[in-house]
């Protein structure tokens, strides 16, 4: 993992990429390779994978949770291009490509979308190449940063090259949040991103929560053994963390678990509150 504060834009050729690209740890599970595992990728290590299983073990519906995230993720993206009117958006915790990306759908429905996405996993960063791979009407770019070191990320070049901070841009903080424990004050790092961004902007999180399954507890349990500190948030306190501050006022349905959000007619129906275990909400800056 790199550390906060650190700024490695992805790299323009390959002698570069090879130079700048930091070891990738095969012996410990990241957060980013076990949810690649998770949503059936090929990008992760047998530590990954027994970890992914250990958290299994205890939530059996761990897939369907993380499946649903995803849905939720590019709905989110559809409605902010579609029907928002976003061009614009910063992906923090962007996690092992997964087609479709959050650019793909964007720039189907409005090409000149420009998209940075953020992420601080090495993994993550050697595939930037792929991720970056926008429509030439639009731009996106790979900052390889750490959230906890929200200024950087503000301030970084690379954002402002891709994103006009003048124009509504759309905050994607999906199922990150939950690897930031309360001692780490992510309700400063999330006030920080928002302060940063334009009237008329956007914010859409995600994130797990404890309060359907019991089992979620032990499986967070087996992660933290494995090294992934996680801190599942109630609604309430989901809700208090990403939402309350600045006049964001929540378009509806509001928060709510991943599944319900806007599910459309021809999805599949909706998993369990308890196999789903996340919640997600998009609210909108005053303009
Ligand atoms: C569960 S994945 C979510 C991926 C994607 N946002 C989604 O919802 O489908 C979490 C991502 O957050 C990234 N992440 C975790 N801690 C981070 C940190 N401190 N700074 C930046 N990224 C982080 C991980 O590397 C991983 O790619």
């Amino acid at each position: 993992m790199s550390s906060p504060g650190e700024d490695r834009t992805a790299p323009a050729d390959d002698a570069e990429c090879e130079a700048q690209r930091p070891l990738v740890n095969a012996t410990h599970p990241s957060s980013a390779r076990v949810y690649d595992y998770l949503l059936g990728g090929k990008d992760n290590f047998a530590t990954d994978r027994s970890a992914a299983d250990r958290i299994e073990e205890a939530f059996p519906a761990i897939r369907i949770g993380a499946l649903e995230n995803r849905r939720f993720l590019l709905r989110g993206v559809r409605y902010l291009a579609a029907e928002a009117g976003i061009r614009q958006f910063l992906d923090i915790g962007t996690g092992i490509p997964t087609s479709p990306n959050v650019h793909e759908v964007a720039q189907e429905i409005v090409p000149e979308a420009r998209i940075a996405y953020v992420d601080n996993d090495p993994v993550v960063l050697a595939h930037a190449r792929a991720l970056m791979v926008s429509d030439p009407r639009g731009s996106v770019g790979y900052l390889d940063a750490d959230i906890r070191a929200p200024e950087a990320i503000v301030g970084s070049d690379l954002v402002h090259t891709v994103l006009d901070f003048k124009e509504p841009i759309a905050l994607i903080l999906s199922a990150i949040l939950h690897f930031i424990p309360d001692e780490e004050r992510p309700e400063e790092i999330v006030r920080t991103f928002i302060e940063a961004l334009p009237p008329g902007s956007y914010v859409l999180a995600s994130h797990v929560t404890p309060e359907h399954e019991p089992r979620l507890r032990p499986a967070s349990a087996a992660y933290r053994e494995d090294g992934v500190r996680t801190r599942p948030r109630t609604a309430g306190e989901f809700e208090r963390l990403v939402f309350a501050g600045r006049g964001l006022d929540l378009v509806p349905p509001g928060v709510v678990l991943v599944s319900r959000w806007r599910r459309g007619p021809a999805e599949p129906p909706a998993p369990t509150p308890a196999e789903v275990s996340a919640y997600g909400g998009l609210a909108k800056l005053p303009g």
